[in-house]
């Protein structure tokens, strides 16, 4: 190779050193890369070219070729690691954390208004010394009728509308129900524990049944006291102190109607005066003035003999009073619906004008209908 043809490496080096220099993004810093250090890049060529020269020659090129090589690859290197820094630097720049924006609102959901009331029934009755009982919606004919005083072709079973199960769900030889009302779980508190007993019993029931203030499936509340001397006077007292701490009035009046069930002796209907306060008909006030009267809260009685004696009570010892009242109505009169059915509908929108918060928990010393 003549003298003269030999590449100007010094000038070879600022060209490739000032296009690392413009290179204002990786990409282009790349291009250089391969234009320069590639596979058929100028400096790789130079390489080549080593093979081709006398030793003497190539010991003088041979380090200054090289030189170059590892110098252009610093170079690219070192500008390599500045943009990214200065990539870095941008996207923290941009991306910054507003922390004073307040949260997004998630969706909380609501409490039913018959979830509330029963809450509030129970809160109410804690305080009275009365637990909470169960039972199961899926009832056999012993503890929803026969037990209750209500033997079989008893003209009170025809008033029920029952739910029957099929000829495949059948216990001692009769068909299972959807238990008609509450009462049943009088009987399971009776026979699956000692006297004396006080509890309520909130829970789903069905009848055969459906207009704007009836549906299929609808809830009661039964409350059950088994204990030595239980009077009427009891269970009125009770209830009295029950509708004025649920309704927040004091000058709620009940009237006892002498009434009929099979399941209590003597039976009443319960029925609560009402008034007109700004046009709205209110649970409470007089029921003989002006727009005033009479609403039906539920049954009650003191609790039949054969009742208790079907749960092998002696009927001598132990006796109490029992009552059943619909929750879903006592929402409505407290809350103010008016049909039933969209109790039920599962709409949205009904559900979060009349639904509850779920941190407001109802208590006696806040007020129950919190
Ligand atoms: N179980 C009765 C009904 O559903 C209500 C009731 C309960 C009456 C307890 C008296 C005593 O109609």
């Amino acid at each position: 190779m003549m003298d003269q043809q030999k590449p100007d490496l010094e000038q070879l080096k600022q060209d490739l050193s000032a296009a690392i220099d413009v290179a204002t993004g990786l990409d282009t810093l790349d291009a250089v890369r391969v234009h320069a250090l590639g596979k058929n890049g100028v400096v790789t060529n130079l390489l080549k070219t080593l093979g081709g020269m006398s030793p003497e020659e190539r010991k003088v090129e041979g380090p200054r070729i090289n030189g170059l090589r590892s110098e252009i690859a610093g170079a690219i290197e070192a500008k390599k690691d500045a943009l990214a820094a200065e990539e870095l630097a941008e996207r923290m720049a941009s991306e910054t954390l507003d922390l004073s924006l307040p949260p997004k609102d998630t969706p909380k959901g609501s409490v039913h208004p018959v979830s509330q009331v029963m809450d509030e029934l129970a809160e109410i009755f804690a305080d009275l010394g009365f637990a909470v009982a169960t039972g199961p919606e899926i009832e056999d004919d012993w503890h929803n009728f026969t037990a209750l005083n209500i033997p079989e072709s008893h003209p009170a079973r025809a008033m029920h509308d029952t739910f029957y199960f099929g000829e495949n769900q059948m216990r001692d030889g009769m068909p299972m129900m959807l238990r008609t009302h509450t009462s049943p779980v009088q009987i399971r508190t009776m026979t699956s524990g000692e006297p004396p007993f006080r509890i309520i019993a909130p829970g789903r029931t069905y009848r055969s049944d459906s207009d704007a203030t009836h549906t299929p499936m609808f809830h009661q509340v039964e409350g059950l006291v088994i204990d030595r001397d239980i009077t009427m006077g009891h269970l009125k007292w009770t209830l009295e102190t029950f509708v004025k701490a649920f309704f927040e009035r004091d000058d709620i009046v009940l009237r006892f109607r002498p009434s009929y069930f099979p399941f209590t002796e003597p039976s009443a209907e319960i029925d609560m005066g009402f008034s007109v306060e700004n046009g709205r008909r209110i649970v409470g006030g007089d029921p003989n003035g002006p727009d005033g009267g009479w609403m039906e809260l539920g049954g009650s009685g003191m609790v039949n003999r054969h009742v208790i004696a079907a749960c092998n009570l002696d009927p001598d010892e132990w006796q109490g009073f029992a009552f059943g009242c619909g929750i879903d109505r006592l929402a409505m009169l407290k809350y103010g619906m008016d049909d039933l059915r969209a109790f039920f509908d599962g709409d949205l929108r009904w559900i979060e004008h009349y639904g509850f918060s779920a941190l407001d928990v109802p208590t006696l010393s806040a007020g129950v209908g919190a």
